[in-house]
């Protein structure tokens, strides 16, 4: 770890530098493997088999019919390999809100050499912008949106990327979060309100409180905070979510990577190594912070990664940390209320082999009614899938786990191993269907899913015919879907098919073709973000290789596509600039505006050559005006 540069890592590759693969299985030998299983993904598949119906003229069978049927308002748009945003002829975009932008006025603004000061760190618009969920408060629109991590060469110009001080910790640390902001169109378009009453930033140093099972629980308690009830900060705030009752929830994923040891000699607990957290962070906080070092805090990594509750109409409120959702890498919260008004909660913990997870309230949600419990008081369930395409929703309770119920919610993935949950290719985004009783994960990709790889509790990790994970060394990604029984959120058991498995038919021939619904026109890998409009259409965002090369030949870079869950439909709607993830989706309230959030550009954007890369929120509108979800 100490050769490698490894401030321009993904957090996945810095993770694999924590824990590294046994052996890695090359891309081509996947071929092998996968041709061996050939024909058995027709079953999963709602729409077909690419490994068996490719050269049949299925394919462009389904592309047809699909075409005559087709809900899209745009034309499909070619890839793209350049350092710009790209929309269909007949759509716009313009930068909403980029990485130091002011939220308020006495905030500096960004210096193109020097970056943002620390004075103003917590003033502006974070870095690497992430999920976001629009408000509309009092005829007012404020969104609220993450600030995922930090791109240090970029933030400590200065220092060349490096944390030298308290100082430089203090700035990232405060780049990092969320910002509420209010945005508000007029006839330059859209722009933050700055100074909104509403205008808030939310860091890794904001005071927060704990809710749930495990709230005051000695697991939580440090020396700075004895009574383990308030806790400073959120962490690598990646997907999001939205409450009937107009709150937000902010996902904390790779919070393991921010704490550290100063004393060489620390024994690492079961549940560091179950968790991923080593001896040395990815930006060294615990050098001049001490409570991020382990050696001194050993519970401060346990006070994070949860899903974490903020209420956008009133920037003077405390967010609630929901120790009842459990504790693992969360990527995004999907929010639905069940048949008998109970409220439901769908959890992916990306990290390859872990799990998909769901949360039931006890009490019933009603509007106007009492909701301070809702998130707290309920069961945690995990998912468990079977090959004849059933599943069940497993309670990790006391009885089930032999863990008392703050354990669980603190070493979730712990319990979940205990009950036999199923290894997932990296579960991303949720996104639940608002005019059909169905669920949808992005499951990004899992490199190392093999016959002799395991997760990090020593679960196996093989690829399972007919299940929702079947390929090797799967680097493309795949879209699973649950379909409730007695079309009831609630119920613990479910019947599941793939509604897509990313692929390359340009390619290959076999299982990493891809699904019937993937052509040459519609190419792409490692799906993350997921949203599904008013409509009903879903759209598909991607965090995956952009090299356009090999395997990944005809995809370019990251993009955001639109599917149709009835026909299987695919179609590119959006390309970032290279070097990007497009993440991060939310509509203004008369949903003419689609904003659309990209991330890490590698390149200069928005502002052009000679400018600093800015993670940027843009708006997309339809120039005639209309709807666009
Ligand atoms: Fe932050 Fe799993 O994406
Ligand atoms: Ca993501
Ligand atoms: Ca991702």
């Amino acid at each position: 770890m100490k050769d490698i540069d490894t401030k321009t890592l993904s957090w996945d590759e810095w993770d694999e530098l924590q824990r590294p693969a046994p052996a890695t299985t090359d891309f081509d030998a996947v071929v092998d493997s996968a041709l061996s299983r050939r024909g058995f993904l027709g079953g999963v598949l709602a729409f077909g088999s690419g490994a068996a119906v490719m050269g049949t003229g299925l394919l462009s069978g389904t592309s047809a019919q699909a075409q005559a049927t087709s809900r899209f308002g745009f034309n499909a748009i070619p890839i793209a390999t350049d350092f710009t945003v790209h929309v269909p002829e007949g759509y716009t975009w313009q930068p909403v809100a980029k990485w130091g932008q002011p939220l308020f006025s006495d905030a500096a603004p960004l210096n193109q050499q020097t970056g943002v000061d620390l004075a103003s760190s917590d003033r502006v618009f974070g870095e690497n912008t992430d999920g976001m969920e629009l408000f509309s408060i009092g005829g007012r629109q404020v969104i609220a949106v993450n600030h995922e991590y930090v791109n240090p060469d970029i933030n400590l110009p200065h220092t060349g990327g490096e944390t030298t001080s308290a100082d430089d910790a203090r700035i990232l640390q405060n780049m990092q979060g969320v910002t509420v902001m209010e945005v508000a169109e007029g006839a330059n378009g859209w722009d933050i309100a700055v100074d909104s009453p509403f205008n808030r930033r939310i860091t890794q140093n904001t005071p927060m409180t704990f809710s749930g099972p495990a709230a005051g629980h000695p697991l939580l308690q440090t020396a700075a905070d004895p009574e383990g009830m308030i806790v400073l900060g959120t962490f690598n705030n990646c997907g999001s979510g939205k409450t009937p009752w107009g709150t937000y929830l902010t996902c904390e994923e790779n919070f393991n990577g921010y704490f550290g040891s100063t004393d060489a000699a620390f024994a690492r607990p079961d549940d560091y190594v179950r968790y991923g957290i080593g001896l040395e962070s990815r930006y060294g906080y615990e050098k001049f912070d001490a409570r991020f070092d382990v050696s001194q805090n050993v519970n401060e990594p346990r006070r994070q990664g949860y899903v974490v509750e903020i209420d956008p109409s009133d920037a003077t409120s405390t967010p609630v940390k929901h120790t009842a959702l459990g504790r693992f890498k969360h990527e995004n919260a999907a929010v639905v209320v069940a048949r008998d008004g109970r409220v439901v909660v769908y959890l992916g913990d990306d990290e390859r082999g872990e799990f998909l997870y769901k949360f039931v309230s006890a009490g019933v949600y009603t509007p106007g009614g009492d909701t301070s419990s809702l998130l707290s008081d309920g069961q945690l369930y995990v998912a468990r899938f079977a090959t004849d395409m059933t599943g069940e929703w497993v309670a990790l309770t006391p009885q089930a786990t032999g863990m008392d119920a703050a354990e669980i919610a603190v070493y979730t993935r712990v319990a979940a191993s205990r009950v036999g949950a199923t290894t997932m290719d990296r579960p991303e985004w949720v996104a639940v269907n608002p005019v059909a009783i169905e669920g949808y994960c992005a499951l990004t990709n899992n490199s190392r899913r093999g016959a002799d790889a395991t997760n990090a509790g020593g679960d196996a990790m093989q690829a399972v015919e007919n299940s929702p994970n079947p390929r090797e060394a799967n680097r493309y990604g795949q879209i699973l879907r649950w379909f409730p029984d007695a079309e009831d959120h609630a119920a613990t058991t479910f019947h599941w098919d793939l509604y897509v498995m990313a692929g390359n038919p340009t390619v290959h021939q076999d299982a990493n073709a891809g699904s019937a619904n993937i052509n040459e026109g519609n190419l792409f890998n490692s799906p993350d973000g997921m949203m599904f409009d008013s409509s009903g259409l879903l759209w598909i965002q991607t965090d995956g290789d952009d090299s356009n090369e090999e395997g990944f030949a005809g995809m370019g870079n990251n993009q955001m596509l639109a599917g149709d869950p009835v026909t299987g439909e695919i179609a590119r709607f959006l390309t970032g600039p290279n070097g990007s993830e497009v993440t991060g989706l939310t509509w203004s309230a008369d949903r003419r505006t689609m904003f659309v959030g990209i991330q890490h550009p590698a390149a200069p954007f928005p502002d052009g050559d000679g400018k600093l890369a800015r993670s940027t929120v843009i708006a997309v509108k339809k120039a005639d005006g209309a709807v666009i979800g």
